[in-house]
């Protein structure tokens, strides 16, 4: 078995058993990091063994000096938090980085099932012998990756307070159940996300671990950097990225008239991938961007008469 799969087996065999909350982005053949970037070729696994990996490159257009700041954060070991609206580019943010820095990637979607154990690990009967299945936060913490924990706020506090020891000077994971005490490896960096707009206010971060963060502050990117965008993973050409940017603008503004959520910006690829499908685009706008925003028949007739109005 090449060296690359044996990685993959190990790490998605211990997500399996995280209820299926986490995921790796961590291999794509052909892409290397930059040069100057380049990390450790091997990762140690626990039982000797070395394997390789790459990761998979995803583009980001930078809004602002973020991506600086965060490999400032770590470089000086520090965990991030990043908060935004959705689909407006945090995970992208996180994949990129990652690809940049050469670091395998750990991402779990938090929801309130989700147990300490989920995340550090748990004994199973295999075989008849009862055996230690690491979970996937201290799979990155041994092996240097980096672990992107999202919409942190659904995840209950006593699942939250595991990462606060990571956060510390020491950067340990202690493991109650088998007594160990993990020293995280170097590379390893915590990095949260949510969206501080819609999640209801009793679902917030303690104090205790809100300051353990680093935060960046995340928004649609500026018109001309989302037309960019919009073209380029849409798939649709400059003038039609112009028009789906402008039309979103507009409908962003009917957040004054009760608008809960702005068409974010994955509305606006998932639009322009329809339209380069051959989808008409005032079809491709009702569909891909009016319906999800809202079932309030005034809000849908006010954001067709914009469609409308824009594409002419
Ligand atoms: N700066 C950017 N550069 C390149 N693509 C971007 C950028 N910002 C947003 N996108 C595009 O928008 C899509 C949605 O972004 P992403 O999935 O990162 O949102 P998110 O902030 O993580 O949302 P959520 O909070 O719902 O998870 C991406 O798949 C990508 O196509
Ligand atoms: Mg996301």
């Amino acid at each position: 078995m090449a060296v690359e799969q044996v990685y993959h087996k190990s790490v998605f065999l211990a997500i399996g058993r995280a209820k299926q909350a986490a995921r790796v982005r961590n291999v794509e053949p052909n892409i290397a990091p930059p040069r100057a970037l380049l990390p450790p070729r091997f990762l140690s696994l626990s039982k000797g063994k070395r394997v390789g990996f790459r990761t998979r490159r995803f583009l980001y257009l930078p809004v602002g000096d973020e991506v600086a700041v965060f490999e400032t954060c770590h470089a000086r070991g520090l965990a991030v938090m990043l908060k935004g609206p959705t689909g407006c580019g945090k995970t992208r943010f996180v994949e990129h980085v990652a690809w940049r820095l050469g670091r395998p990637l750990v991402t779990i979607a938090c929801h309130d099932d989700l147990s300490a154990s989920d995340l550090t690990g748990r004994y199973l009967i295999r075989g008849g012998e009862t055996v230690w299945q690491d979970g996937p936060l201290t799979l990155a913490a041994r092996h240097g990756a980096i672990c992107y924990l999202d919409e942190i706020v659904e995840a209950r506090q006593d699942t939250v307070v595991v990462l606060h020891p990571l956060t510390d000077d020491r950067r340990m994971l202690p493991i109650d159940k088998t007594g160990e005490l993990i020293e995280a490896a170097a590379g390893f960096q915590l990095v949260i996300s949510y969206n501080p707009g819609y999640q209801h206010v009793l679902k917030d971060l303690k104090p205790s671990t809100r300051q353990r963060f680093v935060a960046l502050e995340f928004d649609f990117p500026p018109p001309r950097l989302e037309t960019e965008i919009i073209s380029h993973e849409g798939g649709v050409d400059h003038a039609t990225a112009v028009v789906l940017v402008t039309l979103a603008g507009r409908i962003r503004h009917l957040r004054d008239r009760g608008l809960a959520e702005a068409p974010s910006t994955r509305l606006l690829v998932a639009t322009a991938r329809l339209i380069a499908s051959g989808i008409p685009p005032r079809r491709a706008c009702q569909s891909a961007l009016a319906a999800p925003l809202s079932d309030d028949p005034d809000l849908l007739a006010a954001i067709h008469d914009l469609i409308a109005a824009t594409l002419g």
